[in-house]
């Protein structure tokens, strides 16, 4: 479950173009099951109207601090006292400067002065006025105060111009909201590795052969991983998802690759989850240039080698090691024969046809010793949720041990 749900959100939207962006942040936080608390500045309401974060957050939109006394409500304090995470989207260069100065002379310098929770700062502006040494200046005294900076991005600015200054998108900064909010989580401290996504094998320049793989499973497994506040390496093959925020990204495509960028990653590393459908052949010669049909012919011989099995190379009794099983028949008994095959303290057994490119999976649980766990049909966000828990309870289990 995402540490989104139930948070409790101050979102300030202060004067810039990115404001209209502001709103769909909002909509994607309260769907997420937040409740978004924002706080609009004079300038921010020129962009955007306190109707429309009304109307999605089906809460009042603060804009002064002198809002109508009520007993329970300190007015200028009272929003940075409940807040879990304050996020400012857009923060203007006006804005920063008065937080990086402490100034309370508006509902949010008073709520940011008021809060000790984190503070994420999402700035948004033209290019001249980033770089400008005194928003430098301020966003660095901001960043040595542990508030933390978010983008921006570099791209089309409002004038037309290109340049450094574009909001941050909202998907991304719901990532960010995410990360921060499940950092003191159980997985604290510990450092994952997941590879994701099916690896592809060079023919020629522009051809290859690989596994099926849309890398859903591990992406969402890698999500659930940061959830809980691990520091996760996720080694990918080719997919077209967009990577959790907070997990370091290697890109790599054949199976050699990925067992080189495994190799270096596990090194100190808590646990490996292999969740990649390694090509287990990749062809014995690649050729340097294109093939041409008039060439080759009616037919196209191509010879396979075997690539290293990666999971069973890893050793080390202090890893948590954990594979995927993706079969199409026979699947609990091949499944077992692979956890004791690669020493793995536990295997995700499943149905290749039904799995592969769905957003849902009926996937069972496999340890050496241990009943197995047969899951229900569920989305694979749920079943990464589950595996995540399983990986706390692993390493506890195998920090117990040591
Ligand atoms: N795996 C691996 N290296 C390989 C092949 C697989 O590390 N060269 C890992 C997968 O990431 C997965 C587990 O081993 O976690 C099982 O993968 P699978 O493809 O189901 O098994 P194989 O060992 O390839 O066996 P087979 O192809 O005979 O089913």
């Amino acid at each position: 479950m995402s540490p989104i749900r139930n948070a409790r959100i101050v979102l300030g939207v202060t004067g810039g173009i990115a404001a209209y962006k502001s709103v769909d942040l909002a909509s994607k936080l309260v769907q997420a099951g937040a409740t978004v608390h924002v706080i609009l500045t004079d300038a921010g309401a020129e962009f955007v109207g306190a109707a429309s974060f009304e109307a999605i957050t089906q809460q009042p939109v603060h804009r002064s601090v002198f809002e109508p006394w009520r007993s329970d409500w300190h007015g200028h304090v009272s929003l940075g006292q409940l807040a879990d995470v304050v996020v400012v989207a857009p923060a203007t260069a006006n804005t920063i400067a008065k937080l990086a100065h402490g100034l309370a002379d508006d509902m949010l310098g008073t709520t940011v002065l008021a809060t000790t929770c984190p503070l994420l700062i999402a700035p948004a502006m033209e290019h001249q006025m980033f770089h400008h040494p005194a928003t430098q200046e301020n966003l660095e005294r901001l960043a040595a105060r542990g508030v933390r900076l978010i983008g921006p991005e570099s791209g089309r600015l409002a004038s037309g111009e290109m340049g450094d200054g574009r909001m941050l998108e909202p998907v991304k900064i719901m990532g960010t909201i995410r990360q921060v909010l499940g950092e003191a989580g159980p997985l604290r401290g510990r450092r994952i590795v997941v590879t994701a996504a099916g690896t592809r094998e060079r023919i020629d320049p522009i051809r290859d052969v690989g596994n099926r793989s849309s890398g859903q499973m591990g992406y969402a497994v890698v999500q659930s991983l940061v959830d809980r506040g691990a520091e996760v390496t996720l080694i990918t093959g080719p997919a077209s998802i967009l990577a959790p925020v907070g997990a370091a990204v290697v890109p790599v495509e054949s199976a050699v690759e990925m067992e080189a960028a495994v190799r270096a990653a596990v090194d100190g590393a808590d646990a490996l989850i292999m969740t990649a459908a390694v090509s287990d052949y990749r062809p014995d010669a690649q050729f340097s240039h294109k093939l041409k049909k008039a060439d080759t012919g009616e037919r196209l011989t191509i010879e396979f080698v075997t690539n290293p099995d990666i999971v069973a190379g890893i050793e080390g009794d202090a890893l948590v090691k954990i594979g995927f099983a993706a079969e199409t028949h026979d699947l609990l008994a091949n499944a077992r024969k692979k956890l004791a095959a690669k020493s793995l303290d536990m295997i995700v057994a499943n149905d290749a046809e039904s799995t592969i490119g769905s957003p849902v999976s009926q996937a069972t649980f496999l340890y050496p010793d241990r009943e197995p766990e047969m899951l229900e049909r569920m989305p694979k966000s749920e079943v990464a949720d589950l595996l995540a828990d399983r990986v706390v309870e692993l390493l506890a289990k195998r920090s117990g041990e040591s």
